[in-house]
């Protein structure tokens, strides 16, 4: 089978989210790093893309000489992955659609609801692919969650309980430091800091696991450190539209807490318990039975948890290949889309733009029920009310 062509925006070098993403493109061998525009200093973009073994004339200075240069080529890149900082993702995605490119845009994937809602309607006129990175919905074991969801194992969901709190902003002293700053101020984070930075990728799990979507919100947000002008902390409270209500913890504060994604679902027959720091263990208690842990790679999985789980039992898988099955689900996705002919449903679960849409919806709502002491808002995108 031939390789599929990847392209990359953002991600140069010593940027966080960059390395993830070559390694989980690679790792099956379904995509070939074609071309990129790795930095916004074009220079050092382009000398970094040579080094990673592009070839010069694609090794680009910024992404608009990348439209311009891949778009006439016969051989041009299939896949192009926006990881450049929020406030870009917007335009950058809006023209890779619209020239016919199919786009894996990192979260969060726009800045205001509108932009999301645009994107869908783009993506939908087009028939382009437009995933969003939520690349924490590709572990395998986060996959066998909603699978025993979706197959009844739990009946019905009555409570999700998402975390995700790190202590990585927690001193005070270091409130000035640029590197931090930035994600406090309105002008540049948008009405949101720590919910849109880390508390959607909570909510996108908790709503890809049970298979149910935020219908309403209440927040309690704060700034735990004073000077900062958007929350460092929020606790939210939901109700979605399958029945289940849901509580969301979110924080940058938790000194002692290193990453802090969790999930635990909550149903009439049984109940899960996951965490991102140790991913390949879930624990899952059937009502009048016995606590059980369930590992990744073990006999008897989901198919989808099968298809996603890459070394035997017992040896650690991480967030590299998480990301590396959102991958593999695109390269069937564009393959699929190439041939004309359906995806295989286990390997149809990326995160769309429609997901992207959501939690813009859901940024705003908890932005504006934080202002407002708590007051329960509507959180579903305009254009997907009745
Ligand atoms: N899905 C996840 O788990 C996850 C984790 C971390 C970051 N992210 C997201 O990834 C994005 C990037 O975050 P990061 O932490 O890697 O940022 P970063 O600041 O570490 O790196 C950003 C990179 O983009 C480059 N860049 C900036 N503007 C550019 C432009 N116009 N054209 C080309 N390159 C440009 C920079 O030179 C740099 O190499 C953000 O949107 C962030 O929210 C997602």
């Amino acid at each position: 089978m031939t390789k599929l062509r990847w392209g990359m925006i953002g991600g140069g070098e010593g940027s966080q989210i960059g390395p993830a993403h070559r390694l989980g493109a690679g790792l099956d061998g379904a995509f070939e790093f074609t071309a990129a525009a790795l930095d916004h200093r074009p220079d050092a973009g382009r000398a970094y893309g040579q080094t990673l073994g592009l070839a010069a004339d694609r090794s680009y200075g910024d992404w608009q000489e990348m439209l311009a240069g891949e778009r006439g080529r016969d051989d041009r890149i299939d896949l192009v992955t926006v990881a450049t900082p929020n406030a870009t993702h917007f335009e950058i995605t809006k023209a890779y659609l619209e020239a016919g490119f199919h786009v894996l845009c990192e979260k969060p994937m726009t800045m205001t609801v509108e932009e999301g809602e645009e994107i869908v309607k783009i993506a939908r006129t087009t028939g382009q692919i437009c995933a969003v990175n939520y690349g924490y919905s590709g572990y395998s074991l986060v996959r066998h969650m909603r699978a025993m969801v979706a197959r009844g194992d739990l009946g019905a969901i009555r409570l999700v309980k998402a975390e995700f709190a790190h202590g990585h902003h927690a001193d005070a002293a270091d409130a000035d430091n640029p590197r931090v700053r930035w994600r406090y101020d309105p002008a540049q984070a948008g009405v949101s800091a720590q919910f849109a930075d880390c508390g959607i990728h909570a909510l996108h799990m908790a709503s890809f696991v049970i298979g149910q979507e935020v219908e309403k919100l209440s927040a309690d947000t704060v700034s735990c450190i004073p000077s900062r002008l958007l929350e460092d902390d929020a606790m939210v409270n939901m109700r979605f539209d399958g029945g289940a209500v849901g509580r969301l913890w979110t924080s940058s504060v938790a000194l002692g807490r290193q990453h802090g994604l969790t999930l635990q679902v909550f149903g009439e027959k049984g109940g899960l318990r996951w965490s991102q720091e140790q991913p390949n263990q879930l624990f899952w208690m059937p009502l009048g039975g016995r606590l059980q842990t369930i590992e990744r790679g073990e006999a008897n999985l989901s198919p989808e948890a099968d298809r996603t789980s890459r070394v035997t039992i017992g040896h650690a898988e991480g967030m590299p290949l998480a990301f590396a099955n959102i991958y593999l689900d695109l390269a069937a996705a564009i393959r699929a889309h190439t041939a004309g002919q359906p995806v295989d449903p286990a390997a149809d679960l990326y995160p769309r733009a429609e997901d992207g849409l959501r939690s813009m919806a859901a940024v705003f709502a908890v932005a504006a029920s934080g202002r407002d002491d708590g007051r329960w808002v509507d959180a579903r995108p305009p254009m997907f009310r009745g």
